[in-house]
């Protein structure tokens, strides 16, 4: 990356509810030798977040501000190349941001965004990954609290696992463990419901069945052997169909499990981790998501209900309900106050791919305490951080081109660490039934 650039963060969609508190855990947490700017289409209101962030912190100078007045490719492209990093917070992505990602593709801009748009970053991975790669850059979709945490408990498990045992993975159970959230902010629940406006309905199956969609080595149709050698069953507990059926099942140290809402983009971000570095997780690795729950009762009943949430999605009479319906309009979300009590901690438990009489476990652990717009904010800001501090490690590791969060290694472990985020990881026996 050349040292000519003007900024070395740019943070564009900074008016919206995620910008701002990213913007916000800029001015109050990182370097003040960071050089950075907001970027927007509204001049007014980067101008009044910016008066904000004045009476927030006095040792550091506060951002330029950079209009845009489209997101087209040609105007992006000269705020890309102000820049070393951009950091998008600008959504529903598949709508608005593809051009986004060409820009910085084509200019070596290295890229992070916090979408959670599973089809969308098919989409562009498609079209834009042989650009970056030629220019470049390194882009990383999914570094929110979305697929960021389980991205990186799935790598410490599989790291641990590797050194102690010098083996890959097998499989990962991870849960939602913990989750007090004071719900979604209007940007998110509008995404979640043009999603369905934009793609078909098999683009979105394909995604929803699909775990490995992401994985290098196969953005095509799936079929079990196409990504690499796997096992039929990979996963050592193997479920009933009862328990496929009402979406509840238990597992050892986890407990009672059912479905999670944001597991599918979750599995696909983490699979594309494996799938970039085989030799590293394991060529049988595979990784699953749940929502723990305090019992099975509890967990068909969210399974019930998240079937109903997908069915009322499908169609397009019920989705114009839902949006009529929903609490937060783009632009707003929970209040800081509100979000004060928020909890998220995740869950994982790693199986070495090596048999053993004694089974060779990892368990990891990912909690923040406070609200999960505030995590994602960490995310992203940090995750730039890392991205410049190591960007010649991660080249040298990964090449550049579409990266996931775990590709930012210790450096970005570390820092979240430091910002309150505890994370874990030890090795653990085989305790409870089978
Ligand atoms: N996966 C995760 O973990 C996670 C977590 C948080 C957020 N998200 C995603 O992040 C996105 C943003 O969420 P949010 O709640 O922050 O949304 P938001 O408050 O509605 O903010 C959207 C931002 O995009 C800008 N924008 C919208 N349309 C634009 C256009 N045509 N041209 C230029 N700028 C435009 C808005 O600018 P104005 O202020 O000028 O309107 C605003 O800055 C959503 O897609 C959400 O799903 C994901």
């Amino acid at each position: 990356m050349a040292n000519t650039r003007q900024y070395d963060i740019v943070l564009l969609g900074a008016t919206g509810y995620t910008g701002k508190l990213t913007a916000e855990y800029i001015t109050s947490s990182l370097p003040t030798n960071i050089k950075w700017a907001v970027a927007g289409r509204n001049q007014s209101k980067l101008q009044s977040l910016v008066d904000e962030m004045k009476s927030q912190n006095s040792t550091r100078s506060t951002p330029d501000i950079i209009t845009v007045a489209s997101l087209s490719t040609p105007e992006v492209s000269t705020l890309a190349k102000k820049t070393k990093v951009l950091l998008n917070t600008v959504g529903p992505y598949h709508q608005y941001s593809t051009p986004v990602v060409e820009a910085c593709a084509q200019t070596g801009t290295h890229y992070i965004d916090v979408t959670g748009e599973t089809p969308w970053i098919r989409d562009i991975i498609v079209k834009y990954e042989a650009t970056a790669k030629k220019t470049g850059a390194i882009i990383i979709p999914a570094n929110g609290v979305e697929s960021a945490p389980s991205d990186l408990i799935a790598y410490i498990a599989t790291r641990l696992i590797r050194k102690v045992w010098d083996c890959g993975v097998m499989d990962v159970v991870a849960s939602v463990h913990e989750l007090k959230s004071s719900g979604p902010s209007g940007g998110t629940l509008a995404t979640g419901l043009g999603l369905m406006d934009h793609y078909s309905a098999g683009a979105m199956k394909e995604c929803l069945q699909n775990p490995f969609i992401l994985s290098p080595t196969q953005l095509k149709p799936y079929t079990k052997d196409t990504i690499y050698p796997r096992n039929p069953e990979p996963n050592t507990y193997i479920r009933t169909p009862w328990q496929k059926w009402t979406g509840v099942w238990s597992y050892p140290r986890l407990g009672h499990l059912t479905t999670s809402i944001t597991a599918k983009p979750n599995m696909a971000i983490v699979h594309r981790s494996a799938g970039m570095t085989p030799y590293f997780y394991g060529f049988n690795f595979s990784y699953e998501e749940y929502m723990a729950v305090g019992s099975p009762l509890v967990g068909v009943l969210i399974h019930i209900a998240l079937a109903l949430l997908t069915l009322f999605l499908a169609f397009p009479p019920t989705r114009v309900i839902m949006k009529l319906l929903t609490t937060y309009k783009p632009g707003s979300g929970p209040s800081k106050e509100s979000t004060k009590g928020d909890v998220f901690e995740l869950r994982a438990i790693a199986v070495a791919e090596q048999l053993a009489k004694q089974p060779r476990k990892a368990l990891a652990t990912f909690r923040f305490e406070g609200g999960v717009y505030e995590l994602t904010a960490i995310l992203l800001a940090e995750a730039a951080v890392a991205l410049l501090t190591k960007e010649e490690e991660i080249k040298k590791s990964h090449g550049a081109g579409f990266l996931t969060p775990s590709c930012l290694g210790n450096e970005y472990l570390e820092r979240l660490e430091k910002a309150n985020v505890k994370i874990g990881v030890r090795q653990i026996g085989d305790v409870g039934s089978k």
